[in-house]
């Protein structure tokens, strides 16, 4: 086995899933609702989108002990109208907060073909493709919204205001890969900049500024600056969509007053917002299905560009990589094996050979 710091080690999902609930479990998590948290972070591993996976464990763990994330708190739905239901987190994890408002926008669609929900005082929810994906097998188009703690500056300012606030929506395929788009409004999640410092790698000199206002390629540098918008204006205008749908309308933090995963002075209050759809509204559940798979391979199918090997649709690279990561395992570096190894012991396990 290789010793560099960047050496990978493979952890099957079923091993990572289990290790995190116990973590979760002896750090006061009711085991129900450790096993959704479990489940959401080990998906966005299998999906390579590890920077929003089981590494996320330390920092809400951080936030337990510091009693600003309630681990016993569960979520409470209050229906609104018939097709729109409020949800109050409690301080809870975003992860309870959101799946329970997506399986109660999804049931609203399928009587009344629409269902929205407003989440409020709630915690970060990882990669919004897990709610997209709960959409999806229940055979729903979905928007997926949430703000978070400010990384940004509106177009024209220096100073951290916005959240790098993913916009996610999804819709569900024929024969074909279904339609997932998740992406945050920055040139690039600052997930990506944590777990290069974490991995003691550069990162591309467009992704951030420094203090100074100065591109660079040091993750803590951009840490401690700006992330910089995607498309100057139009990313920043979508991270204030962002936070006018989850912040100014539920009720929770909004303007800048988000508080982030990795700061645990107080609670985050996010704000999430979830509309779930039904498809054959307006058409038959075949056509709809027989519809998206025409606009797939349209997509796919396309003359490429020099260069390029292959078109992908949205969502379809994380969904390739799930299916080799369903075979290969998850991988972990030494140093993220170490921190959650720590974490186990502080939960008071012993894992012994069940340690990742
Ligand atoms: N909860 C939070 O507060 C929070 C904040 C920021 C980011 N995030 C999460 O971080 C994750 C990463 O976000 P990101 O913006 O860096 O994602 P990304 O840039 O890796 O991907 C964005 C979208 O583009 C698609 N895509 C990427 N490469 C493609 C290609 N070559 N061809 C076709 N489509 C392609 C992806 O499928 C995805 O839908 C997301 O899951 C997001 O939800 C969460």
């Amino acid at each position: 086995m290789e010793e560099t710091p960047d050496a990978k080690f493979y952890v099957e999902a079923s091993e990572a899933r289990t290790f995190v609930e116990n973590v979760l479990i002896g750090n006061g998590v009711p085991a129900a609702n450790a096993e959704v948290v479990a489940r959401c972070l080990v998906a966005a591993d299998l999906r390579g989108v590890d920077t929003h996976g089981i590494n996320r464990i330390p920092s809400y763990m951080t936030r337990l002990r510091q009693g600003v994330l309630d681990a016993t708190a569960s979520p409470e739905l209050t229906k609104v109208t018939p097709v729109v239901a409020q949800v109050d987190a409690r301080n809870g994890f975003g992860f309870l907060a959101a799946s329970k408002g997506m399986a109660a926008a999804v049931d609203m669609a399928r009587e009344f073909g629409i269902g929205m929900v407003s989440i409020k005082h709630s915690n970060h929810f990882g990669m919004s493709a897990w709610i997209v994906q709960q959409a999806i097998d229940a055979g729903m188009m979905s928007l997926v919204f949430t703000n978070s703690s400010p990384a940004l500056p509106p177009f024209g300012g220096k100073e951290k205001l916005l959240g790098v606030s993913p916009i996610a929506c999804g819709a569900p395929g024929g024969k074909e890969k279904p339609f997932i788009l998740d992406m945050a409004p920055s040139v690039a999640a600052r997930g990506k900049i944590y777990k290069a410092k974490r991995r003691g790698e550069k990162i591309p000199l467009d992704w951030a500024l420094d203090s100074e206002g100065r591109p660079t390629d040091d993750p803590e540098a951009a840490l401690g600056g700006v992330m910089q918008p995607m498309g100057g204006p139009k990313g920043s205008g979508l991270a204030i969509m962002m936070d006018v749908f989850s912040g100014v309308l539920s009720g929770s933090a909004f303007a800048g007053n988000v508080t982030g995963p990795y700061d645990p002075s107080k609670p985050s209050d996010v704000g999430h917002f979830l509309i779930a759809i039904k498809p054959d509204l307006f058409l038959s559940l075949q056509d709809f299905r027989e519809r998206m798979d025409y606009l797939y391979q349209r997509v796919v199918g396309v003359d490429k560009a020099a260069g390029v090997d292959r078109v992908y649709f949205p969502g379809e690279i994380e969904q390739l990589r799930q299916e080799e990561r369903e075979k290969s395992g998850i991988p972990l570096v030494q140093a993220e094996i170490d921190a959650l190894n720590e974490e186990a012991k502080r939960g008071g396990q012993d894992w012994g050979e069940n340690a990742v």
